[in-house]
């Protein structure tokens, strides 16, 4: 461990990356199964607040300059706003997800007819896999959860797809099922300083996988479990702007102090189907 604090790159010398996303409204949002320790379909739900609070953090996308696509939502199909498990893309490439859970089964074939409608070459896949709920993209390497949802042959699978690096991270805590849970990205290019950055809950993962982490990220922020829980981690950042759940605020003061500018948004509503701001919001890269 170094004795020296990382000297950060202040707000000033951070640029936010133009960016595009896939999103998918609300509309059909409710709590009518268990598949994550979230959810508790017996307890009621609002989606025309979760529409409200959807809506908001789409508006802040835009007003920040990137650009939004939309997925027709499917009746019957309460978690496709989930847009992250709905594939990987990378150099107009999409792979497709293939879900752990029969509930969400029928949102594969709608993503993938998304991808190929919109130029995208798709790759439907043998192995179980959730997409960018597992599968993170820092720098040239693809960082690739398991333990809940994406099998490890996935991991595979998608090394070949891309011809990526991919680096298997074993999670061990059921409540961050999802590596986006428990991990983000925090500069989508790799700054001029250095190395593009992270921020992650150690307690998330395995001892060899969190080895892994502090191997290749030795400045990553290192996030509390009590931010975690508010799906802190579940975040977008733009290199410069990072959009949080506004409960997050340990999160939200370390983002500051490392020169990021944290902006958070209120997804109460969709935490209660166990996902938040990232999980709502896949990357489109042509
Ligand atoms: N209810 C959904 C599920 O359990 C939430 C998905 C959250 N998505 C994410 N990228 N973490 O599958």
């Amino acid at each position: 461990m170094s004795i020296t604090a990382p000297s950060p790159t202040p707000l000033a010398d951070r640029t936010a990356v133009p960016r595009t996303w896939l999103m998918c409204r609300p509309d059909h949002f409710t709590v009518e199964y268990r598949i994550n320790p979230w959810m508790h379909p017996e307890a009621p739900t609002d989606t025309s607040l979760a529409l409200r609070q959807w809506e908001r953090l789409r508006e802040v996308y835009l007003e920040l300059g990137h650009e939004v696509h939309l997925i027709d939502p499917v009746p019957g199909l309460p978690d496709m706003v989930y847009a992250a498990n709905g594939g990987f893309t990378l150099d107009g490439v999409a792979y497709a997800p293939r879900f752990a859970h029969a509930e969400r089964a029928g949102e594969a074939p709608a993503y993938a007819d998304w991808f190929a409608r919109n130029g995208f070459d798709v790759v439907l896949p043998e192995e179980v896999n959730e997409g960018e709920g597992d599968f993170l993209l820092v720098g040239d390497t693809i960082l690739a959860g398991t333990g809940f949802r994406s099998s490890g042959r996935s991991h595979e699978e998608i090394g070949r797809v891309f011809g990526r690096e991919v680096v298997t991270l074993e999670l061990v805590d059921p409540r961050f099922y999802h590596l986006d849970t428990a991990l983000a990205v925090l500069d989508p290019v790799a700054p001029a300083s250095g190395e593009a950055n992270i921020a992650y809950l150690p307690g998330a993962f395995d001892e060899r996988s969190r080895q892994e982490l502090e191997r290749r990220y030795p400045d990553a922020i290192l996030v509390s479990d009590a931010d975690a829980v508010w799906l802190g981690l579940n975040c977008i950042s733009d290199g410069r702007n990072v959009i949080i759940a506004s409960r997050a605020v340990g999160f939200e003061q370390s983002l500051r102090e490392r020169g990021y500018n944290p902006i958070g948004v209120d997804l109460s509503e969709l935490l209660l189907g166990g996902g938040g701001v990232k999980c709502c919001t896949l990357e489109l890269r042509r």
